[in-house]
């Protein structure tokens, strides 16, 4: 019995991936099971399946000659919507779901059309998703500009499943070179171009080559480059896949290094095909000799209505802890509030046996919702058997079509089983979803491999009632069907401890992309608190306002119609003469069809850690897929003793976030309290004009135009993004993030494990013949703390630096004690052994160095080139200290420095 405990909680240990991970496999060379999921909004459009078949063929081979024979895509499931008519050559979706999609066909809300990939790991790391937009799918007009569907596919996935970055910049077109020459940001450097810049007049506008800036050296402002067609370049992909010669990665050989992108700042100046070549899915493929690849097939999948039974575990020691009661409490707002209409829902109970409580009903307005809460368990004692529970829930499930394909359990349980894994081959065929609550801390260990199995969701809720665990755990099971206009969200989630005759008071903001639906639950432990909220136009609600129920101990006020936007107060006061918790959960859903409403995900880089590696904490913040900027986003950590871990997370392009501004909010995690379960939530606030809605990074590359034989041919203008008028105002969202497990931490104090984060956004610039450098601090302990001291390193080889940091030359920092994690840093030096003459090339690294002594890695190599106006030129003018040099700065690697040698050209 014991050795069946083990060996599934080595199982469990060795599933790392996280469970919306993508269902892709690779079997001999070919990509399998790719999921490319269509928006339930989209109006029905068979141009839009046809097209994918075509796109994802043409990918196929091209993507097999860019990988040099060894990769190519052997078959794709295209998920249509309900909304759709269904069609009887439809299959059933089993696991596989809109959350989970590889690539996602949706409109883009604010945005154009182009497409772009989800990336927040770092160099090597798969993306998230890609996203293509309908117009990009059926309008050839945009092919000018991106290219073939197919080529813009394989850039696309080279993000997303190999983890290289773009060789463009928006943000830094030109730089100056090593050879003194201004070139546009571009891998390979071999492929030439004209630089063009329109001059207009009452007679239109001519093309003519961009002149110099004789204050910063650069083009000026709007020059643009027009690449050649050149048929003896075939580099890259990651540039140029819209050039019809490119069919090829840069290689080690062909590389730009100086080129100022993100993938030399994230990949330390190696070129794509090298982190390409250094990916599982290559090291796993030797190249074929025989390329004659049969095309890819295709799955075609629709929806049906969600189907989903509650499976509650009602043994003996459910009577503990209260946990019986927060079931009943937490499992009574998935049925009155989550759970989507047009759902079929059931509820299973099990101990040493299980029982069928409800089949399935769907739930059409509130009349089935009471109903079902009245099925819903109150008391508990027996043993526990969770395969019997999943069965009946397989049972109840059936009941629809015969079928377990794409249904749904939502499985709690406390206690530990030994024979849980004798229903896992069972689970495997279902087809079914099972979700997994853990409450307490002996739930059993395999519960994660049921999730795993069947890509459910894995939570964890632990006995401390202040931290409204298992209400948010039930909060964060929402329907995959990718529809967020049906979907319940999270306003509002707390729950503390008030004392005799003290109250929780506070404020919860309704914004105006949320409103219908909205439920305000009070929740308590012994006796109804005296409840006072108000509405932002002064309306107030009462005790006698809410519907009051003492078996779940909490109190709901619905509010009719959409709620009013702005600031909700509320005051909990307890008369009672002993302390107890109380609780305010607030839902709501979207308000307006055509508006989407923001939403918060969080999720941890692994399901499973082995100390002492850190682990890393993600939030997004996005609204119908536009990343939200500038909102304060908190994660907390609950392990399994209940001590909460609070850790703000941040958009700053430090410490663990690779990309400043991409709505993505990021931090290491290393404060582990002890072995098991942690659970993860994140709260999101937004003040006035804090959030605003943003355009995704890692996009394809608009091509202005392109040079054939000579001639200059131009496309169609970039699409014009207005990104005015997008403050979002005041919002608050609550979300959770799920269960992961760690193990092998010690007991007692921790030892300094954590060496600081490497530093990421080195930036140099050259004035006054003095070197100015910034970067933002990294940590002690990754990215917390102060770290002790800085070695920084000057070369004027960037190789040199690259390969052994130590062969620098070392520079004195020791004036600058390093600043707390996350502040911007600045240091500025006369160079000593470098005589800097007009178009040095200066190239800089830094290492952050802890108490401990530990070393961080080496950030990226920042590089400063000084350029010295010609004397001929007009009066230079006189340019504060960083004032033109701060418009060009971007988020890449290197920045140009301006320098205005005022003296120098006097003397020459
Ligand atoms: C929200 O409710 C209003 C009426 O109260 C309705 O007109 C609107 O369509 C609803 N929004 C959504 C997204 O269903
Ligand atoms: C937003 O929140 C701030 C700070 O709480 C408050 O001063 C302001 O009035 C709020 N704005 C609106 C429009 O409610
Ligand atoms: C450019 O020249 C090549 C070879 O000389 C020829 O094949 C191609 O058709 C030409 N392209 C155009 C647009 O004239
Ligand atoms: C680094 O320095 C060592 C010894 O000084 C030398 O042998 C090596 O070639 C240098 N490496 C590079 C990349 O310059
Ligand atoms: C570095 O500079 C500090 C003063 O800022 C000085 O005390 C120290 O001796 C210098 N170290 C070296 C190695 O020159
Ligand atoms: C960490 O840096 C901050 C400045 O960012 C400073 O105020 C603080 O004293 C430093 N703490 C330590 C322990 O050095
Ligand atoms: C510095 O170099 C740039 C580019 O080579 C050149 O345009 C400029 O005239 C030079 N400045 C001086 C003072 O020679």
């Amino acid at each position: 019995m014991k050795k069946v405990g083990i060996l599934v909680l080595l199982c469990v240990l060795q599933v790392t991936h996280s469970s919306r991970d993508s269902l892709v496999k690779l079997i001999n060379n070919g990509y399998e099971d790719i999921i490319i999921a269509i928006n339930p909004k989209i109006p029905e459009n068979s141009n839009i399946i046809d097209n994918i078949k075509k796109m994802v063929t043409d990918a196929s081979s091209y993507m097999l000659q860019a990988t040099e024979n060894r990769l190519y895509i052997r078959s794709a499931k295209i998920l249509i919507p309900n909304t759709w008519s269904s069609n009887s050559i439809y299959g059933r979706p089993k696991t596989e779901s809109y959350d989970k999609a590889d690539i996602i066909i949706a409109d883009p809300f604010i945005y154009g059309d182009f497409p772009y990939t989800l990336q927040y790991g770092g160099c090597g790391e798969r993306g998230k998703y890609i996203h293509l937009t309908p117009n990009f799918m059926l309008n050839d007009k945009v092919l000018r500009i991106y290219g073939p569907r197919g080529r813009v596919f394989v850039h696309e996935w080279a993000h997303l499943r190999w983890g290289v970055f773009d060789e463009y910049n928006d943000d830094i077109p030109f730089y100056i070179s090593k050879l003194g020459k201004v070139e546009a940001t571009r891998c390979p450097l071999a492929l030439g171009g004209l630089n063009k810049v329109d001059i207009c007049g009452a007679r239109g506008c001519k093309k003519v080559d961009c002149q110099v800036d004789l204050t910063t050296g650069l083009f000026e402002s709007d020059c643009a480059f027009y690449p050649n067609v050149d048929r003896e370049v075939h580099e890259s992909v990651m540039y140029g896949q819209a050039l019809e010669p490119v069919h090829a990665f840069c290689n080690a050989k062909s590389h730009n290094k100086e080129a100022p992108n993100q993938q030399n700042r994230l990949c330390n100046q190696k070129s794509t095909w090298e982190v390409i070549m250094d990916s599982p899915d290559i090291k796993a493929s030797v190249p074929l000799t025989d390329t004659n690849i049969p095309g890819p097939t295709f799955a075609l999948l629709q929806y049906k209505d969600r189907v989903v039974t509650l499976v509650l575990d009602v043994s003996g020691s459910m009577s503990q802890f209260d946990r019986i009661t927060r079931l009943y409490q937490a499992s009574e707002v998935y049925i009155m509030q989550i759970v989507e209409s047009g759902s079929s829902v059931g509820i299973v109970t099990f101990s040493s046996d299980a029982k069928i409580e409800s089949e399935l009903v769907k739930i059409v307005d509130t009349f089935q919702r009471e109903k079902l809460k009245q099925l819903l368990p109150k008391v508990a004692n027996g043993g526990t058997n969770i395969c019997a529970g999943v069965r009946k829930g397989f049972e109840v499930n059936k009941k629809t079509d015969s079928s377990t394909y794409g249904t749904e359990i939502v499985l709690l349980t406390d206690g530990e089983d030994t024979a849980i894994s004798s229903c896992f081959e069972e689970v495997k065929a279902s087809g079914a979803i099972i979700h997994t609550i853990a409450l307490g801390d002996k739930a059993d260990k395999g519960l994660e491999q049921l999730a795993d199995l069947t890509g459910g969701l894995k939570l964890f809720a632990s006995d401390k009632v202040d931290a409204n665990g298992l209400i948010d755990s039930f909060s964060g099971i929402q329907s995959g069907s990718g529809d967020v206009l049906q979907q319940s969200i999270q306003i509002e989630s707390t729950a503390t401890t008030i004392q005799p005759n003290k109250c929780l008071a506070g404020k919860v903001t309704i914004d105006s992309t949320v409103g219908n639906d909205t439920f305000f639950l009070v929740t308590w432990s012994y006796i109804i608190p005296s409840i006072e909220l108000k509405d932002p136009k002064g309306k107030e609600y009462k005790n006698a306002q809410f519907v009051s129920d003492i078996v779940s101990k909490s109190s709901r006020l619905t509010i009719p119609g959409t709620a009013e936007v702005g600031d909700w107060e509320y005051n909990l006061c307890n008369t009672q003469s002993v302390e107890q918790v109380l609780g305010l959960t607030v839902n709501s859903r979207a308000a307006n069809p055509d508006v989407p409403p923001i939403v918060a995900e969080t999720y941890m880089n692994a399901d499973t850690n082995i100390f002492p590696s850190p682990m890393i904490v993600y939030a997004t913040v996005t609204q119908g897929l536009a990343p939200v900027l500038g909102v304060k986003v908190t994660a907390f950590i609950e392990p399994q003793n209940g001590k909460v871990i609070t850790l703000p997370l941040l958009d700053n392009g430090a410490g663990a976030d690779i990309i400043k501004n991409d709505g993505i909010y990021t931090r290491f995690f290393t404060d582990f309290n002890g072995n098991g379960r942690y659970n993860l939530k994140v709260h999101v606030q937004s003040q006035d004009s804090d959030g605003k809605a943003n355009i995704p990074k890692s996009r394809a590359l608009y091509l202005p135009g392109y040079v054939e034989n000579g001639t200059l041919v131009e496309n169609p203008p970039k699409p014009k993004v207005t990104i005015d008028d997008l403050n979002l105002g005041n919002f608050s969202r609550t979300s959770s993030g799920g269960a992961f497990v760690v193990s092998n931490v010690p007991s007692g104090p921790l030892p300094d494990l954590f060496k600081p984060s490497r530093i990421m956004d080195l930036k140099a610039f050259i004035q006054d013949l003095k070197v100015r450098l910034t970067w933002t601090a990294t940590g002690d302990d990754a990215d917390k703390g102060n770290a002790s001291r800085y070695d920084l390193r000057m070369s004027l080889n960037s190789e040199a630096l690259v390969e052994n940091f130590d062969n620098g030359t070392a520079v004195n920092i020791s004036s600058l004690a390093p600043a707390i994690a996350g502040s911007a840093e600045e240091f500025s030096f006369t160079p000593q052994d470098i005589a800097l003459k007009n178009g040095t090339v200066i190239y800089f690294g830094l290492v952050a160095i802890d108490e401990a002594g530990q070393k961080s890695e080496p950030s990226n190599v920042a590089r400063a080139a000084l350029f010295i106006p010609t004397p001929a030129a007009k009066p230079a003018p006189t340019v504060k200290p960083g004032n033109s040099a701060n418009s060009i700065l971007g988020s890449g690697n290197t920045f140009i420095l301006t320098l205005v040698l005022t003296i120098l050209a006097y003397h020459l």
